[in-house]
């Protein structure tokens, strides 16, 4: 496929957006309805290819699983029902989709193969692995387990209590998605708090979890039953409209029906550190997750520092920051963030070479980056996703402040978890 030529230099954007459904939460709705008996069903699901590589893998697990659009019905099995697969579970992009079904499948007394993409199998999985291993399941990969393809025994879990190394919610989610099915008490100690929708959709489906602390504990052996969840907007793709409006001159952009989970917000509290225009109107919790409408204006930021328990809480929207940032007065520091080298791609490096390319005065440290912001306007060039989806989407936003014409490679990507991102975009021009 060619490069795909952007929009750049926009003197404007008018409009609302409903940003698509949240992606951690439509995978674990898909998960959580496969593991729970009774019919469950999903409203507002994200169609993106990372979700529906979800809905691929339980379907082979034996799950019948139904979608229209996003509308989802799921038959569950409950955790005794999921068979073993014929044929290799592949996953795709999708870090959600390995780490969480790994939890669930090393409690299951079958064998399962797992494989994903490219960049899949570059991401590091002992993370994963050991704490299951720990429990009981027997796993293999490349490298010591390290990576894809992964083959896994499943069998008869104990509950542990694990301090995880690293602020992680796939490895925290996988952990207590083993425990349920665990002999006893399982406990996660996160040394940071990270995103919290695994706990609460364990409460949904009618089980227990407690939380002290940074502590989450689950009790083995409870059984799960079927609910409706109805997904909110994804806040990680709100964060691109969020940046475009406050950067672009003479913007309004509302965001509708946006998840407004504390655990998931850092993007806000950077946007007021910087001096954005925004505002919140918060209406309640659908299906236990906060939601509400988000309005953002043409803003003159300053830069600010990003760092500490900050980050699990904006950690996939550091790239849009960083662009944001090339737009405010002075310096930002991004640090402590050291888990952008193994995402989707490297984003320390894919962000700092991207932006670069552009034009933008930034460059990369050891744990994150820094950002001189607004020393000229940006350039134009030829720029790539890398394949990674969020990088693709910063681009496409970063183009629109470009005096020159941009043009993205692989921009394809952004299907992972955004199928119509430019037709959203583009809808804002027509006002
Ligand atoms: C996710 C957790 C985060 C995040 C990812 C989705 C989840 O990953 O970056 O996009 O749904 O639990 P880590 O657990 O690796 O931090």
């Amino acid at each position: 496929m060619g490069a795909k030529k952007l929009i750049s230099n926009k003197s404007s954007l008018n409009g609302a957006v409903k940003v698509p459904g949240d992606k951690s939460i439509s995978h674990r709705a898909v998960m959580f309805g496969s593991i729970a008996s009774g019919v469950t069903t999903v409203e507002n699901f994200l169609p993106g290819e990372d979700c529906l590589s979800t809905i691929a893998c339980f379907s082979k697990l034996g799950v019948r699983i139904h979608r229209d659009g996003s509308h989802v019905t799921v038959e569950g099995t409950g955790l005794e029902g999921l068979q073993e697969s014929e044929t290799i579970l592949d996953v795709g992009n999708s870090g959600t989709t390995i780490r969480l079904l790994m939890g669930i499948l090393s409690g299951r007394p079958f064998h399962s193969v797992l494989v994903g993409d490219q960049s899949i199998g570059k991401r590091p999985m002992t993370r994963v692995t050991r704490p299951l291993a720990q429990m009981g399941a027997k796993i293999a990969g490349r490298n010591d387990g390290e990576y894809t393809p992964l083959s896994i025994a499943g069998g008869a879990l104990e509950g542990i209590e694990y301090k995880l190394p690293v602020a992680s919610a796939q490895v925290k989610s996988a952990i207590l998605l083993a425990g349920l099915q665990a002999n006893g008490m399982t406990t996660v100690i996160e040394p940071e708090k990270t995103r919290d929708h695994t706990e609460r959709m364990i409460r949904m489906f009618g089980g227990e979890v407690t939380s002290e602390g940074n502590a989450v504990s689950v009790q083995g052996g409870q059984k799960l039953t079927a609910t409706h969840v109805n997904v909110p907007g994804d806040i990680s793709s709100a964060a691109f409209f969020l940046v475009a409006g406050a950067i672009v001159p003479n913007s309004q952009i509302k965001l509708t029906n946006v998840g407004l989970n504390p655990t998931r917000t850092g993007i806000l509290d950077v946007l007021k550190a910087m001096g954005a225009d925004l505002s919140i109107e918060e209406y309640g919790a659908e299906s236990g997750e906060p939601a509400g409408n988000i309005t953002i204006k043409t803003s003159s930021l300053t830069g600010t520092i990003l760092s500490g328990n900050l980050i699990p809480r904006l950690i996939d929207e550091i790239p849009i920051i960083a662009l944001l940032a090339t737009q405010a007065e002075g310096k930002t520091v991004i640090k402590d963030a050291a888990e952008l080298k193994v995402k989707e791609t490297n984003r320390i490096d894919t962000v700092v070479h991207e932006l670069k390319k552009l034009g933008a005065n930034i460059e990369a440290t050891e744990d994150g980056m820094i950002i001189h912001g607004k020393s000229s306007q940006l350039k134009g060039g030829i720029v790539s996703s890398h394949g990674d989806h969020r990088i693709g989407m910063m681009l496409a936003v970063a183009a629109l402040m470009c005096r020159e014409e941009v043009f993205l490679e692989q921009s394809q990507a952004v299907a992972v978890s955004y199928p119509h991102f430019f037709d959203d975009l583009h809808s804002l021009f027509l006002i």
